[in-house]
């Protein structure tokens, strides 16, 4: 199994150009000696200072979303290609704050990815399910509509990233055990397989988020099908560093 552990930051709507810059700085020794790839995902308006502030380093700078057109009367959008042109490499998109308070659905979800795509971006494509879904047991069934919708038509998978967060557990300090976000993570990857191909699934990163932190990271890490993180709160300070080096 040769998939490189991917781990990346999602400052949300966080930080300013002076302490994104500081804390950048802070990070840059911290993290360059990783076995893994690392990213921080930071407000749009603070890309070209955050781009800046990492060039020469191993710290790669992503959107927190992106839009679907190339161009066009989208007041307050922002295209793939201007986020490539700004030296950004990832995206997240689809994320469930967004899907929750910006009215994204899976059918935009696939929209940005394919923009994403092709634009040369890396997608973080995020998929979870709702706290009464996990109780109620259709865990599994929203997983596969968001992987099966989201991912339409993507010719390539292994150049998606797909986070699997459990909205439950975002923000709220309750990670999903090990157990449970490797036994999901695991079906992500099986439904992979069986959208795409089985080699497809050996080959797609796919990060846990959710309370992720320097204390729980090695043991999320160590499970067999968590290949990364995505981190919200503890990407804001320098624990961020302590996860990127979780296996060390
Ligand atoms: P927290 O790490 O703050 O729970 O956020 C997770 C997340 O939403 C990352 O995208």
């Amino acid at each position: 199994m040769s998939r490189k552990p991917f781990i990346a930051g999602n400052w949300k709507m966080n930080m300013n150009v002076e302490s994104g810059k500081k804390l950048i700085k802070e990070l840059i020794p911290l993290v360059k000696d990783a076995n893994c790839d690392v990213a921080l995902c930071v407000p749009a308006i603070l890309i070209p200072e955050m781009v800046k502030a990492a060039s020469g380093s191993n710290i790669k700078i992503g959107a927190e979303n992106v839009h679907w057109a190339a161009s066009g009367a989208f007041t307050g959008e922002i295209s793939a290609d201007m986020l490539k042109d700004y030296g950004v490499e990832y995206a997240i998109i689809g994320h469930s704050e967004r899907r929750q308070y910006f009215g994204e659905t899976d059918e935009s979800v696939n929209k940005r990815t394919l923009a994403a795509l092709n634009a040369g971006l890396t997608p973080i494509v995020c998929v979870g399910e709702l706290l009464a879904e996990r109780e109620n047991g259709t865990t599994n069934d929203v997983l596969l509509k968001q992987l099966s919708v989201g991912l339409k038509g993507v010719e390539d998978v292994t150049k998606v990233v797909i986070a699997y967060e459990p909205v439950w557990a975002i923000g709220t300090g309750k990670t999903a055990t090990d157990a449970q976000a490797q036994e999901t993570i695991a079906f992500i990857r099986k439904t992979i397989g069986e959208l795409f191909c089985p080699k497809c699934a050996e080959k797609i990163v796919i990060q846990y988020g959710g309370s992720m932190n320097a204390g729980n990271c090695k043991g999320l890490m160590a499970q067999p099908d968590i290949d990364g993180g995505l981190i919200g709160g503890a990407s804001l300070k320098t624990d961020f560093a302590a996860i990127v080096n979780f296996d060390k």
